[in-house]
């Protein structure tokens, strides 16, 4: 698609329903993040997310046999080492998990060359990393500062030497992700990152009004669902208490 210049739709599925919807909506690229620690789990941040959150809903999403590429995230604290990264990503992928992603860039490089030598498609995520939000104290737009331009270019190219297939790009600032997107022969799949990306991606209770406790700046939300619940139910009560 990035070869012929065609842009990338990506959304965030969790669940049958959803990727099965998102799947008959044409969507090519599907991931079960480990934002469903956020916006499914109730978690505070996506630090608490486990393997085994992480392999019920891959495997529940996974069940849509989507036509669409579907990935799963690798969660916080399960690719610390090389041996850890290849058993968890192995574990994704007999969930149905066509690839997988984890976040970081030459820190990790080891580990995903090994899962790519294993045979396991990766997509790279650089930028603001949410897995780090605690040592980070927030969520941070990433790329202002030339010595963080510079990282994320090296370790955009460096992720693109290894194999992966394609690579998110979290809040980074648009000029830096249009300039990594001109430098890598890979596909960027931004969120709040500019329009300059190959692809962007979304998570789909934002885009769709889900979660309405919280919406990202970046986000224009195309449905109120949450509201459409609320007024159905309301309805619903009201005829059953009448
Ligand atoms: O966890 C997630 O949903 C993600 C995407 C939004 C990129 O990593």
């Amino acid at each position: 698609m990035k070869a012929r210049g065609q842009k990338i739709a990506a959304l965030t599925a969790y669940d049958y329903p959803m990727a099965k919807l998102l799947d008959e909506s044409g969507v090519p690229f599907l991931l079960v993040g480990d934002s469903v620690g956020m916006v499914v789990l109730g978690y505070p941040n996506t630090t608490l997310v486990t393997m085994a959150d992480m392999l019920h809903h891959t495997r529940a999403a996974a069940r849509a046999k989507p036509q669409a590429v579907l990935g799963a995230d690798l969660p916080f604290k399960s690719y610390d080492t090389v041996d850890t990264a290849l058993a968890n990503a192995r574990q994704l992928v007999a969930a149905g998990a066509e690839f997988v992603k984890a976040e970081g860039g030459h820190e990790i490089l080891p580990q995903v060359k090994a899962i790519i030598e294993s045979g396991i498609p990766f997509c790279g995520h650089l930028g603001m990393l949410p897995q780090h939000v605690l040592e980070e104290g927030g969520y941070h737009i990433k790329g202002k500062k030339e010595a963080e331009h510079q990282a994320l270019l090296e370790d955009a190219k460096a992720l693109a030497q290894a194999g992966v297939f394609a690579i998110v790009l979290e809040l980074v600032t648009p000029p830096v992700a249009n300039e990594i997107s001109q430098s890598v022969s890979v596909p960027t799949i931004g969120i709040g990152s500019g329009p300059d990306c190959d692809g962007q991606i979304l998570v789909t209770h934002d885009l769709t009004g889900n979660f309405p406790w919280f919406t990202p700046r970046f986000v224009k939300p195309r449905a109120n669902c949450a509201g459409e619940i609320k007024s159905a139910v309301a309805a619903w009560k009201s005829s059953v208490e009448t």
